[in-house]
């Protein structure tokens, strides 16, 4: 079959090769197309995924070889749409990012199997989006594009801007004009162009897809439009570091937030990967979605047993996760409701307590989507949905540094005193 690649795309682009990725497949019928920056399958519009020759056989071989690599995401470049010497080219080299025993925080919720958290704090651009994006920028040298652009809730703007600077290609992002300072100075430090947009996250998407449809979008690389299959392939790594760092282990339940849903998806494929490769044992694992109440689309289906995500208008302090209208939702549902997992959601006021619950047990200050999940977690397991006797993991995506905005009204100085040992006593400090 033809590939039609979009307008703007740069000539001779079908046909590359890029490690182990073998062609793009179609999600809903099944199609293959050849590797390009190509997102919908021409058949039935559908998305796209990398389908993989995977080298078969020798597990033993591919574990050591993956345990003998650097400590980034590139220890899994045998299982990832990359160049074999992707290694060596300038990038941000993310990933390899903590997997924290919480045994204070779980004690605090009653969980008495392991809770983990994995800690994508702490990535080059303090989020998981570093992961997505340096995949997506081997992507866009392969297919000759020279702007390296995106449409984002802030931590992939500045995932972008970094990635770009480092790999000396021009950046020009795009945002709601109103997200939380940390995130516009991150998206802004690294001089590529940051553009805000007069509307939602929904808005800003839509311009983007236009601007590839148009002559002016010549060149670009949108990570999360026209590169989003290969983009999205660098979530999987998360799975794959979770199972080596339990000790090539499926974790029982994990629970991961929900914008897009691509993260939750690739985490799910990254999993049954690494069970047909033999590289863990084929256990039962369940996957729960974590939405903020304000922006829980993909929740509200999964509660009224819908198939069908219906969009809603975001108005949430968790503005990472504030997609309307998702484009892996009706996935997500797909996989919750097949590993016996779930979607839920929880309000504002709790995304704060459980980000400050966190950074009280565990000393993690997660932003905003952290403090979804983990808000998700204390009301699953109190509603007896999440098994406390079994291995947790809960992902927290993001730097609490970046959203400061949410916690600051309630957190402060405990005591403020004059400098003497009397003002000391009086305020009740002396142990
Ligand atoms: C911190 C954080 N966590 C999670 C997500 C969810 O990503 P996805 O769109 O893959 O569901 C995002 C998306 O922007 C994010 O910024
Ligand atoms: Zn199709």
């Amino acid at each position: 079959m033809a590939v039609q690649a979009a307008a703007g795309t740069p000539a001779d682009t079908v046909g590359v090769s890029l490690g182990p990725a073998a062609a793009l497949s179609c999600r809903e019928c099944g199609e293959r197309t050849p590797l390009g920056p190509v997102f919908a399958c021409e058949a039935c519009f559908g998305p796209l995924e990398i389908a993989y020759d995977f080298p078969g056989g020798d597990t033993e071989g591919l574990r050591k070889r993956i345990e003998a690599g650097p400590d980034n995401i590139w220890r899994y470049a045998p299982l990832l749409p990359v160049p074999e010497d992707v290694a060596a080219k300038p990038n941000t080299n993310p990933g390899f990012t903590k997997l924290v025993r919480a045994d204070r925080l779980a004690r605090e919720l009653g969980v008495t199997g392991s809770l983990h958290i994995k800690d994508d704090s702490g990535n080059p651009t303090h989020s998981f989006k570093d992961r997505v994006v340096a995949i997506a920028v081997e992507a866009a040298r392969a297919f000759g594009f020279t702007t390296l652009s995106c449409s984002s809730t802030g931590n992939l703007a500045g995932a972008v801007g970094a990635a770009a600077a480092r790999a000396g290609l021009r950046s020009c992002v795009f945002i709601p004009h109103d997200l939380e300072q940390g995130k516009v100075v991150m998206a802004a430090v690294y001089g590529g162009e940051l553009v805000g947009i007069e509307g939602n996250y929904d808005d800003v998407n839509r311009f983007c897809s236009e601007l590839i449809g148009d002559p002016a979008g010549e060149g670009w690389g949108f990570v999360n439009v026209n590169l989003r299959p290969y983009y999205a392939e660098g979530s999987k790594t998360l799975a794959y570091e979770i199972c080596e760092q339990l000790g090539w282990r499926l974790p029982d339940q994990l629970v991961v937030p929900i914008a897009s849903g691509s993260q939750l998806t690739k985490i799910d494929k990254g999993l049954k990967e690494l069970i047909a490769l033999g590289l863990v044992e084929d256990r039962p694992y369940r996957i729960f979605g974590a939405q903020a109440e304000g922006c829980s689309p993909v929740s509200r289906a999964f509660k009224d047993g819908h198939d069908v995500v219906r969009p809603v208008r975001p108005d949430t302090i968790a503005k990472s996760l504030a997609i309307g209208n998702p484009a892996d939702g009706p996935y997500v549902l797909d996989i919750a409701r097949r590993t016996g997992g779930a979607v839920e959601d929880v309000d504002d006021p709790r995304i704060v307590d459980a980000i400050k619950l966190l950074a009280r047990t565990e000393g993690i200050f997660a932003e905003t989507a952290g403090g979804v999940t983990v808000g998700v977690t204390k009301k699953l397991i109190e509603e007896g949905r999440l098994d406390p006797a079994l291995t947790t993991v809960v992902l927290n995506t993001g730097d609490g540094l970046k959203t400061l905005d949410a916690v600051a009204p309630t957190t402060g100085p405990t005591a403020v005193i004059r400098p003497n040992l009397d003002s000391f006593r009086e305020a009740g400090l002396a142990s």
